[in-house]
Formats: C-alpha cells, sequence, structure tokens
C-alpha cells in the first residue's frame, strides 16, 4: 500500500484539488487498492469546511466528485502514517516541518519537485486561478504517480 497525503494551506483548495485529482489517476490505472490518499491542511481557519467551489467546479469539468471531503488539520502523527507527504508550496513545507518536527524518512516533498520544477502551486484562494492551480496538480500528480510505478519496478 502506498500512502499519499497532500498538504495546504486552508485544505479545501490545492491539496483536496491534488487528493482527487491523484485518486482519479490512480483508479484509471486500476490500482485504487494498492494506494491510500488523503489531504490535510497546515493552518486551523478552515477545519470542518468542505472544498471551495473553485475547486470542485474545476473537477466536476472531469466528473471527479469531491463529495465527503471535510478540511482537516495535519498531525504529527501522520508523519507515521504516510510514505509521502507533499506540499504544494514552500510555506507549507517549512509548516509541516514545523508540525512533525523532523523528517527523518525524507517523506516530505513539494509538488511540482515530481515534475523537475522548484515552482510553487499558486494559491487560487488568493489568485483566483484555479486553471493554472489545476494544470500544475496535474502536471505534479502525473509525474508522482510514474515516479511510483518506475520504483515498482526497480
Ligand atoms: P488552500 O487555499 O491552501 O489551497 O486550501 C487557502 C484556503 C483558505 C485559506 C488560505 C488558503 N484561508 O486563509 O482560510
Amino acid at each position: 500500500m502506498i500512502r499519499i497525503l497532500f498538504v495546504c494551506l486552508g485544505n479545501i483548495c490545492r491539496s483536496p484539488m491534488a487528493e482527487f485529482v491523484m485518486k482519479d489517476i490512480v483508479k484509471r490505472n486500476g490500482l485504487e487498492d494498492e494506494f491510500c490518499i488523503s489531504s490535510a491542511a497546515t493552518c486551523r481557519e478552515q477545519i470542518g469546511n468542505p472544498v471551495h467551489y473553485g475547486t470542485k467546479n474545476k473537477l466536476a469539468e472531469f466528473n471527479i466528485s469531491v463529495e465527503g471531503k471535510y478540511a482537516v488539520q495535519l498531525k504529527k502523527e501522520d508523519y507515521d502514517k504516510y510514505d509521502y507527504i507533499i506540499g504544494m508550496d514552500s510555506m507549507n513545507i517549512k509548516n509541516i516541518n514545523r508540525i512533525i518536527g523532523s523528517d527523518p524518512d525524507k517523506k516530505v516533498f513539494k509538488l511540482l519537485e515530481f515534475d523537475g520544477s522548484k515552482e510553487d502551486v499558486a494559491d487560487p484562494w488568493y489568485t483566483g486561478d484555479f486553471n493554472i492551480a489545476y494544470n500544475d496538480i496535474l502536471k505534479g500528480c502525473e509525474a508522482l504517480f510514474k515516479k511510483i510505478i518506475l520504483d515498482f519496478h526497480r
């Protein structure tokens, strides 16, 4: 089982988008049973709130539902529960490291690293641009999926 936790600031825009895009990729490849995928926030602000309509509407274009997802906050214990803890931007990475304390197993990544980029996934909460967020998140998730499959066959 490969366990992935996507993390952003509020857990209502980017990380749930990554969670459901990644679940869709895995499902289309018939590998649902091999993955456990979730998402969480670094801040408390949106805890318990549903996914932002911008993310919900963007994913609806691809028949991806975000039904049943409500924001939760990253906990220190999550470090042991996941193989990958993936932030969307550099501030997320700082906050993830603050919450988990240390990363001895090198589980913490920034999403676009998998696509060979140092860029952040810009926050649509501030930019209003869910298309750019979606394109970046799809690129990152496809690259992550490829890496996991390649690692598996190594
Ligand atoms: P996200 O966007 O980190 O992509 O979910 C945000 C959502 C809410 C807030 C900040 C960012 N907020 O401050 O409530």
